[in-house]
Order: structure tokens, then C-alpha cells, then sequence
């Protein structure tokens, strides 16, 4: 098989998602322009404009009416998510800061997702939030003055950080959270560029009170995480060279290439300019003979999303590789590490659960079988690059999902291959 072309994938969907909240809470007009026009965002922006902040339809420019950190309204129905873990959790945090009561519903896989990880320290903070009793949602969420806070976190979740952090500056209250290991840093990195004052030490992160956020003026780079199946796609070819321009390079995202490279993928990553407060550039990945790895705790938060397609890239890769210190995976849009193991069995590939990850036994042979995708986009896409491999006789049951991250994902395969 032969890869050739540039492809820019489309726009990173934690960036977009913070784009469009941080836009709804800054003064006077934001400007976004290359968001990710994908299902996720799109449940962000029509929470929004149930909080009464109108987003326009979700293009390659658009400009959005900011309320000011306290000027969100109440709204009259339940807040819908979607399918989306980052909608809720920070906007849960921002309702956390506002005096009415928001009630957030999503589709079944986000209603099983963990909520009591937000709720706690937002109660902690003086809000009111009901979590349904087997954890998840439907949540709600009563606000209004709010304390600061100092929170060790258990998890190393951007998401639970970025509760908190939203909930300390709608409130205007000082908040620190400590992290087990540093998560992906978009949202200090946006408040920082809007002029809020954040202290990073470590894993541990400050914000001091603030009262006015200037508007956001940011092009969104490429998602690493979308991009990666393309330079998954690239290292598993036999010719050719694919181009992956203008990729968030943020070190809290880039754990994939890394882990590519140390299973011996021929695979550069050239910096430019950075864009949006975020370092930016080209990955280019070119065909490898794959070997197996070890990933332990310290290696998942900056691949924590990556690691569905690792365990693909490792049931091609010579030798057994090992994931571990990955529990994080169960509790995603699917339990992954029970999803990606069935499936690799499903294929004819030899793998194994572990409580917190999975072994991968390498093979040569082709793969074939169907894989129940549990409507997990990620999952989709792993597999859809072992599909694209020659010999693979691969059925996908759902392949609509990838709609949630990347809605052009079948095209932009089909157009990496080129013989
Ligand atoms: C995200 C954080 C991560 C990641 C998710 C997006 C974010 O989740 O898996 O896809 O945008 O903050 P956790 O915070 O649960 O680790």
C-alpha cells in the first residue's frame, strides 16, 4: 500500500470546544476562525445558546457576541450534550458559578460517564449538584456563590481541572487544583491569552480571581488526536510519505508521536509558527516496520486518546506490547480497554484485558472479522485504518460515529491512499 498527499485535518475539538465557551464568557466580540464543525462542538454550542449565548453555524470564520464571565442566562429545558464528556464537564463548572439551575442530559454512552469527579469539588465550592445514582447523568446543577478552593485531584482529567477552573473565574474566586501527572493545558493556555494570571507548578495550577476576560481572537490548529490515524495509516504502508500540516504540537498531546517513534516509525515533527497560544506544525510519516512497546501510568495523559490506535499499530508491530496504568480507558466513550480487546480478538489478533490495560501479541496475518464499534468514534477509526490495510477483510457496524471528532475521517483515508 502507498500514501501520498498533504492533508490538514480538521480543527482540534478540545481547542474548539474552549474556544466557543471562553468566547461566550469574554466582553464584546471573539472571533474563531478553522473550529472543528464536528457533533461534539456542536453540542458545546447549542448548550451555549441555551445558556443564552448564540453560536452561529459552526464555520471556518465566526464571530460570537461574548456575555461577560457572569452574563449567561437561565435556561428553559434540559441542557443536551450529546455524546460529548467535555461539554458537560465544563459547563457544569461554569453553571456551577451562576445563580439558576442547569440540568444536563446526554445520550446513553455520556449518561454511564463519571460525574461525581465534577460534582464534588464544584460542591465543595458551594454549588448544588445532583449526580443520577449510579454516577453520570442526568446532573443538575444549582450555582451562585462560590468559595475558592485547593483540590487534589485523583485522576489526571483536563476536564475536572477545567470544571474548577471555570467555576473560580465565573464566580471570581481564586481556585488551585493539583494533578496526579499534568494533563492537556488548553484551558490555562486560552485564559492566559485573555489576560487572566495563571500560575503552573508542576501539575499543580493557580487562577487568581479576575472580572473581565478580553475577546478571543484564535485560529484553531489541527487536532493531533485525528491526525494521528493518518500517521498511523502512513507507518503501517509499504511506499510513500504522507503530510500532516499546521498539527497542535502541544507537549500534553504529542505522547503518540512519541510512542510511534520509540516503536521505530520513521516519523518527523517540524515546528513552525505557533498559533493560538499553541505550538503548531507538520507531522510527516513515512512506512515502518512497527516493534512492540511498553506504556506505563507516566505515558497515558498525553496519549490518553491515542492509545485504541496504539493497541491496532501494536497488533502489527513485532513482538507483545504492554499498556498499563490505563484505567482512565474504561470510563471513555466506551470502556475501551474491553472494546479494543474484543475487537482485536474479533480480527484474529491475539490480546488480553488487564485491569488497567491490555497486551497486544504482534502479527503478520491478515485481519478479519467484524468490530462492534459500541458507538465510540475512536474506535471507528482505529480500526478503520487496520481496514484500509491491504488483505484486511475488516466489517465496521458503525461507521457514522466518527461524526463526533472527525466528520470527513472515511474521505480523508481514502484520499491518503494512493495505490
Ligand atoms: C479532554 C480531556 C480528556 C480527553 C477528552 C478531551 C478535554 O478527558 O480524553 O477526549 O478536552 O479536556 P479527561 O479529562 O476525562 O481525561
Amino acid at each position: 500500500m502507498k500514501v501520498g498527499g498533504t492533508i490538514r485535518v480538521p480543527g482540534d475539538k478540545s481547542i474548539s470546544h474552549r474556544a466557543l465557551i471562553f468566547a461566550a464568557l469574554a466582553e464584546g466580540a471573539s472571533r474563531i476562525r478553522d473550529i472543528l464543525p464536528s457533533a461534539d462542538v456542536h453540542s458545546t454550542a447549542t448548550v451555549l445558546g441555551a445558556l443564552g449565548v448564540p453560536v452561529p453555524p459552526l464555520s471556518t470564520d465566526i464571530t460570537i457576541a461574548g456575555r461577560g464571565p457572569r452574563g449567561l442566562t437561565a435556561p428553559t429545558g434540559d441542557l443536551d450534550c450529546g455524546n460529548s464528556g467535555t461539554t458537560t464537564r465544563l459547563l457544569a463548572g461554569v453553571a456551577a458559578a451562576l445563580p439558576f439551575t442547569s440540568r444536563f442530559v446526554g445520550d446513553a454512552s455520556l449518561s454511564r460517564r463519571p460525574m461525581r469527579r465534577i460534582a464534588k469539588p464544584l460542591r465543595e465550592m458551594g454549588a448544588t449538584v445532583d449526580v443520577a445514582p449510579a454516577d453520570g447523568l442526568p446532573m443538575t446543577v444549582s450555582g451562585g456563590h462560590l468559595h475558592g478552593i485547593t483540590w487534589r485531584s485523583e485522576t489526571a482529567s483536563a476536564q475536572v481541572k477545567s470544571a474548577i477552573l471555570l467555576a473560580g473565574l465565573v464566580a471570581g474566586v481564586e481556585v488551585t487544583v493539583h494533578e496526579p501527572a499534568r494533563s492537556r493545558d488548553h484551558t490555562e493556555r486560552i485564559l492566559t491569552a485573555l489576560g487572566a494570571t495563571v500560575d503552573v507548578l508542576g501539575a499543580t495550577v493557580r487562577l487568581a480571581p479576575r472580572d473581565r476576560l478580553a475577546p478571543l481572537h484564535m485560529r484553531v490548529p489541527a487536532d493531533p488526536s485525528s491526525a494521528a490515524f493518518l500517521a498511523a495509516l502512513a507507518a503501517l504502508a509499504t511506499q510513500g510519505e504522507l503530510a500532516l500540516p499546521d498539527v497542535c504540537l502541544n507537549p500534553t498531546r504529542t505522547g503518540f508521536y512519541a510512542a510511534l517513534a520509540r516503536m521505530g516509525a520513521n516519523l518527523t515533527l517540524e515546528h513552525g509558527e505557533p498559533q493560538g497560544g499553541e505550538p503548531v506544525g507538520t507531522v510527516v510519516a513515512r512506512p515502518s516496520s512497527l516493534v512492540a512497546i511498553d506504556l506505563g501510568r507516566d505515558d497515558v495523559p498525553s496519549m490518553i486518546d491515542e492509545l485504541p490506535l496504539i493497541a491496532c499499530l501494536a497488533a502489527r508491530a513485532a513482538g507483545t506490547t504492554t499498556i498499563r496504568g490505563a484505567e482512565e480507558l474504561r470510563v471513555k466513550e466506551s470502556d475501551r480497554i474491553a472494546t479494543v480487546v474484543a475487537n482485536l480478538r474479533a480480527v484474529g489478533v491475539n490480546a488480553d484485558e488487564l485491569p488497567d490495560g491490555m497486551c497486544i501479541e504482534g502479527s503478520e496475518r491478515p485481519l478479519r472479522g467484524r468490530v462492534q464499534t459500541h458507538g465510540d468514534h475512536r474506535i471507528a477509526m482505529a480500526f478503520g485504518v487496520l481496514r484500509a490495510l491491504p488483505n484486511s477483510e475488516i466489517a465496521i457496524d458503525d461507521t457514522t460515529c466518527v461524526a463526533v471528532s472527525y466528520p470527513g475521517f472515511w474521505d480523508d483515508i481514502a484520499r491518503a491512499v494512493v495505490s
